[in-house]
């Protein structure tokens, strides 16, 4: 089992235009959904290889 601090299994979020947001994977994050770096110690402790997914929302584009 990987969700041992039972966080929610779905979540929505919204970017704003230009912004990025790192999202854990580890589930150990104090501020999850967001990462907030404890996937290390994650790592370190059980010899694993997991970090953040990292999404993007574009910039609005001033030409439209
Ligand atoms: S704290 Fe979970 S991926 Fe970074």
């Amino acid at each position: 089992m990987i969700n041992t601090k039972n966080r929610p299994d779905r979540h929505t979020e919204t970017i704003p235009a230009g912004k990025r947001v790192a999202f854990c994977r580890c589930w150990q994050s104090d501020k999850f959904p967001y990462c907030d770096g404890t996937h290390r110690e994650v790592n370190a402790e059980q010899d694993d290889d997991v970090g953040p997914v990292i999404v993007g929302a574009e910039a609005e584009s001033s030409d439209e």
